[in-house]
């Protein structure tokens, strides 16, 4: 059975956007499947527009896309074991990087932050627009920093793989298992420490 987008709609006590209940990490990507220009920019322009502490829009965005050079050298130099299997199949994966320290030589924790709300705004903005995203951090940032040319005071944080998501059977067997299990969260009981009764 061929289960293109399969949904893996997350079980909520309260109704949500379709985008958030529906977006989910798929690991299954079809291997043809080249995202357009204009969904690329359109997803990259949700990242823009991410609120960040001060509007200091700590976030820089580096896309690497299959059958580009610098694709290949990084899922194949960079990518952690298991990732190594499945991020290459992707249309692409865009790399998310912010400065280690502010312009006044401090620590800058918030970017970090910053950084993960350009990257769920990027999410949805793909779920809406039909396509699938699984973020990632299991990868040699020293070598992404390296490959991608970042400046050295600039961390690679994290990344989001991009494409159409395919059949599970695509994948190895274990890895087929974990793309049907069903998807789980802590209770809202467990997560919300004050102020719903
Ligand atoms: C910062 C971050 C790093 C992640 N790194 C990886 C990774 O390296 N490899 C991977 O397969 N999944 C990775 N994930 C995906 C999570 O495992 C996934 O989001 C989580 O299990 C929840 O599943 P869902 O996104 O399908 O709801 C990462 C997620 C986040 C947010």
């Amino acid at each position: 059975m061929v289960r293109e987008n399969m949904k893996k709609t997350a079980e909520t006590s309260a109704p949500l956007l379709t985008e958030i209940a529906e977006r989910w990490s798929p690991r299954a990507y079809d291997t043809t499947y080249e995202v357009s220009k204009e969904d690329l920019t359109s997803i990259l322009e949700a990242g823009r527009w991410a609120p960040s502490a001060s509007n200091l829009q700590p976030w820089r965005f580096s896309v690497v896309t299959r059958g580009e050079e610098l694709h290949t050298a990084i899922v194949e130099q960079s990518m952690s074991g298991f990732n190594a299997a499945w991020v290459p199949n992707a249309s692409s994966v865009i790399f998310i990087s912010v400065p280690a320290i502010t312009q006044d030589g401090n620590a800058y924790p918030i970017a970090w932050f910053d950084a993960g709300l350009a990257a769920q705004n990027m999410m949805i903005q793909a779920q809406a627009l039909g396509l699938a995203t699984h973020p990632i951090s299991g990868y040699n940032h020293e070598v992404v920093t390296e490959l991608l040319g970042l400046e050295k005071d600039r961390n690679s944080i994290a990344a989001i793989v991009l494409g159409k998501s395919t059949d599970p059977s695509t994948l190895s067997a274990p890895a087929q298992e974990r793309e049907v299990a069903p998807r789980t969260r802590l209770s809202l009981d467990e997560i919300v420490l004050h102020g719903l009764n």
